[in-house]
């Protein structure tokens, strides 16, 4: 079942970044089509629901099933609730992306463009995950609950609550919708895809080292307080806008608060490593959670220093956000779960990947995402600053033409890296025959021996 998880989650992953790719390549020639299903507006949410729910949502329950019992040294609950949950999340995301090149969508709030009957079965498969996993947890045989499970039950109780904020019909009117629009956003990438793989990485990463966790109480901390900043930080997407000053500045104070939650997990990841270094030489799943961990601190104190009044007069409206989206989503998120994959999938399957190909995965993934975020980053500042000098907003676009330009080519590496990721996949769960060389070997010295044998 968690190969069918992470299986479809590879199908996402291949699907929403090739849209992805063609919306990037549209940047550069906006008259590549004059279809309307392929429209930017149309496609651009098709893109980020499908990396969202498809990909990284499959991914992370996918692990979480093998994690969830395995830390409580006990079974699933049941895995009919699992395969549910499975078949109702691509129900979704299947059901979403038509709807959406058809046009048929939420108007408006972004990453909640999915109409609600659309949604609704996503929202049972959280259900149905969160009754298993507590149902599981109760059946554990360890005297406590291991930090990962506190984690990833935490995150899907918050994503009900955020699900639930997004979708219910009485505030979505005015500001009031702005307000919920800005609290779903920041909590679905916080305290959904966020803690849920924080979880991950606690159970994962020292298992790959083979040692401990360095401190439990520095996990517990980034817990309490990840909980306590995150919840508050919606409104910096609306920062100068008609929502209450007051509430603005709270969420800016919240982002700064952020980063206690983020050290203290940064510093208790980088001290799990401490005398563990020299492994990284030897292993593929380690360098991918380094680079976790580096976009980890750097991606999350980015969005602090994009909170500020100041700043944001100069990046918000601009392509720096989407430098920092793509800096987190796919910095962190993504690398963590490859991480996670290549650590899982081979104890599954006992069959390792080609090590020259996840080598090739990583640098295209990695190189990739520098071409796509820093000309961004780069030339959207530029374009901030043309704005403040009141620069006709025709200027600003001619000025990012080149760097959108890199945009598509880093993005065209990262596309490619999913390939070679894609075909390691295959190759860890294929089943290839079974040759026994020492059997073919006799065989062919005494033929006589065949009946024996
Ligand atoms: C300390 C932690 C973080 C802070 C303070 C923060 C802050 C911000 C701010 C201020 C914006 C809005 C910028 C603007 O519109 O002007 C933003 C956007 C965004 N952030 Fe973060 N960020 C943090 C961590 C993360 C993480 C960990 C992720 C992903 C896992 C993430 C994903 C995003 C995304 C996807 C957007 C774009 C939202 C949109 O479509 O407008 N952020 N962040
Ligand atoms: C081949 C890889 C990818 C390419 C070429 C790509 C390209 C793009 C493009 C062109 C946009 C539209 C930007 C705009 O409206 O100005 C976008 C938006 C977005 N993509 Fe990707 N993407 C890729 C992978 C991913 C992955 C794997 C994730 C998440 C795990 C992701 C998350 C997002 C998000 C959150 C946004 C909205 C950004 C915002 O509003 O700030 N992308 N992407």
């Amino acid at each position: 079942m968690v190969l069918w998880y992470l299986g479809c989650a590879t199908f996402w992953l291949l699907l929403g970044t090739t849209v992805g790719e063609y919306l990037g390549i549209k940047f550069v020639a906006p008259d590549a089509d004059s279809v309307a299903w392929l429209s930017f507006g149309r496609l651009r949410p098709v893109h980020t629901n499908a990396v969202f729910w498809g990909w990284c949502s499959l991914a992370m329950l996918g692990l979480a099933n093998y994690v969830v019992p395995r830390v409580g040294n006990t079974k699933l609950a049941s895995y009919k609730m699992g395969w549910w949950a499975l078949i109702l999340i691509n129900l979704t995301v299947v059901a979403g992306s038509l709807c959406l090149m058809a046009g048929i969508n939420n108007a408006g709030g972004e990453y909640r463009e999915y109409i609600w009957p659309v949604m609704l079965p996503f929202a049972i498969a959280l259900v149905l995950s969160l009754i298993n996993f507590l149902n599981t947890v109760a059946r554990r045989k360890t005297t406590e609950i291991y930090i990962a499970n506190w984690y990833i039950i935490a995150a899907i109780i918050f994503t009900i609550v955020i699900a639930l904020v997004a979708y219910l019909p009485w505030w979505q009117n005015g500001l009031g919708e702005t307000i919920a629009q800005g609290y779903y956003m920041h909590q679905g990438v916080g305290m959904w895809f966020m803690l849920f793989t924080l979880g991950v990485v606690y159970y994962f990463l020292p298992q790959q080292l083979n040692k401990p966790i360095y401190s439990y109480s520095l996990g517990i901390l980034a817990f309490w307080t990840q909980i306590l900043f995150y919840t508050l930080i919606g409104s910096h997407h609306f920062v100068f806008s008609p929502i209450p000053w007051w509430l603005q500045t709270v969420a800016i104070v919240g982002s700064m608060g952020m980063a206690i939650p983020v050290i203290a997990g940064t510093t208790n990841f980088l001290m799990t490593f401490k005398g563990g270094w020299h492994k990284v030489s030897g292993s593929y799943t380690l360098p991918f959670f380094i680079v976790g961990i580096i976009f980890y601190f750097t991606g999350s104190m980015q969005g602090t220093a994009e909170a500020f009044r100041t700043t944001n007069l100069y990046w918000h409206f601009t392509d720096f956000t989407v430098a920092h989206s793509h800096l987190t989503m796919y910095g962190i998120i993504c690398f963590f779960m490859w991480a996670g994959i290549y650590a899982l999938v081979p104890r599954l399957t006992g069959k390792e990947p080609p090590q020259i190909l996840v080598g090739a995965h990583f640098w295209l993934a990695l190189i990739g995402l520098m071409f796509y975020t820093v000309p961004l980053m780069y030339g959207s500042t530029l374009k901030g600053m043309l704005w403040m000098q009141g620069k006709p907003f025709i200027d600003g676009v001619v000025l990012m033409a080149p760097y959108w330009v890199w945009r598509a080519v880093g993005g065209s590496l990262m596309w490619l890296s999913h390939l070679f990721f894609a075909y390691n996949f295959y190759r860890m769960v294929v089943k290839r025959k079974e040759v026994s060389v020492a059997a073919t070997a006799i065989k062919k010295l005494n033929p006589s021996l065949n009946q024996s044998l």
